[in-house]
């Protein structure tokens, strides 16, 4: 366990560089990442090109818009924008868009685009994305059903990484004015943490339901170590999906989940604090790390501290600048010819003998860690209103 107060700040000066590398090396992939998005994670640390395609586009756009935010350069407003057309057509054509990762997709692409510029086909999309994100909702068991064709007895469950969905029915029901979108979000988010979060406070990742009764029947993992262990993204998705649902709805059970979610991942940080990839490791092992859950993690702290307040939010708001300055010193990219990404030291799955995933993406760079990293930049820089 390490004890965060000990650890350096990230300070003004040293935050004032990290912004500037991080958009330095955006700015410079900028014209091959306009017209075309990227893979989901890098190969020896460079993405290759990809169609909007997969779970992950709507990062590589949403990090168009935060450089955009941090640099004033127009020029990644004019190529986030023009990736913008892109998310309106895959929606209307729903291509890969049969699976609820549509807050990861739209929140950081269209609902960005349209509180940074007020475009109505962004608005357009988003809407049409929380719609199809809504159609997944199962009556018998009240969730939102997270992959495979709606209704398919084996595919009947939800995952953690939903409550990253959730943010964008939120917004559609504050944009709309129709409540059925809010509504769905916290049915969800009642069931899910109702299953998902374990008494000692770590999560399980994915959670069957009986089609037949609707009732949550197993706890089992997709991409952790084994059903019973933490995968460490899944608790940092539940850390931020719980600090998001207390902003959007004030809940005090909301809150009790960031608590209690937070505090765990925290206690099992190893002692040069970036976290092996499930919490079933800990220093010394040779598992690789997954630097983007302590990315994630850390803008859940910010989100928090500005809800929050008081006390609790200054010493929330301390702790995330004492991680951000190890997770620059050991994970950041500093200049365009060590990646083309952000953050090092990711890893997107790793196999398990328990598991069922293949190795992808193991000790690269993946677009959720970039994204989150230079959201965390923006966070710690001042105030800001999140895509989420
Ligand atoms: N949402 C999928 C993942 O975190 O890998």
């Amino acid at each position: 366990m390490v004890d965060i107060s000990t650890l350096e700040k990230m300070d003004g000066t040293l935050l004032e560089k990290a912004i500037k590398e991080a958009v330095a090396v955006n700015r410079h992939y900028l014209a091959p990442f306009t017209d075309s998005f990227r893979y989901s994670h890098s190969e020896d640390n460079f993405y290759a090109p990809s169609e909007n395609v997969e779970w992950t586009t709507g990062f590589w756009t949403g990090e168009l818009w935060l450089s955009y935010e941090l640099s004033g350069d127009e020029a990644f407003k004019d190529a986030a924008l023009k990736q913008v057309d892109s998310f309106y057509d895959r929606i209307v054509r729903k291509i890969d868009v049969e699976h609820h990762d549509m807050g990861f997709l739209y929140s950081p692409s269209c609902v960005a685009a349209y509180k940074l510029t007020g475009s109505e086909k962004a608005r357009k999309a988003a809407l049409m994305a929380a719609d199809n994100l809504i159609s997944r909702f199962q009556e018998k068991g009240q969730f939102i059903q997270a992959w495979g064709k709606v209704g398919d007895p084996k595919e009947y469950r939800l995952i953690i990484d939903c409550l990253l969905n959730l943010p964008l029915l939120f917004w559609a029901t504050e944009t709309t004015g129709d409540g059925k979108y809010r509504d769905i979000a916290e049915r969800h988010f009642s069931t899910a943490i109702g299953c998902v979060l374990r008494p000692d406070d770590s999560t399980y990742h994915t959670y069957y339901f009986d089609p037949e009764t609707g009732k949550p029947d197993r706890g089992v993992t997709a991409q952790g170590n084994r059903n019973g262990s933490a995968w460490a993204r899944g608790q940092a998705w539940g850390i931020y999906g719980s600090a998001l649902a207390y902003r959007h709805t004030g809940s005090d059970k909301a809150l009790d989940v960031f608590r209690r979610s937070l505090s765990f991942f925290l206690a099992h940080l190893p002692s040069d604090v970036i976290p092996y990839w499930d919490f079933d490791f800990d220093n010394p092992s040779d598992e690789p790390r997954d630097s983007s859950a302590l990315a994630i993690a850390i803008c859940a702290m910010l989100e928090a501290a500005d809800d929050i307040g008081g006390e609790e939010g200054n010493e929330l708001r301390d702790k995330a600048g004492r991680l951000m300055a190890p997770l620059y010193e050991k994970c950041a990219v500093r200049n365009p010819e060590e990646s083309n990404g952000l953050l090092l030291h990711g890893t997107y799955a790793r196999k398990s003998q328990w598991n069922t995933c293949r190795n992808r993406g193991v000790d690269e760079c993946n677009l959720w860690g970039d994204y989150y990293y230079l959201e965390a930049l923006r966070r710690l820089k001042g105030k800001w209103e999140p895509y989420w």
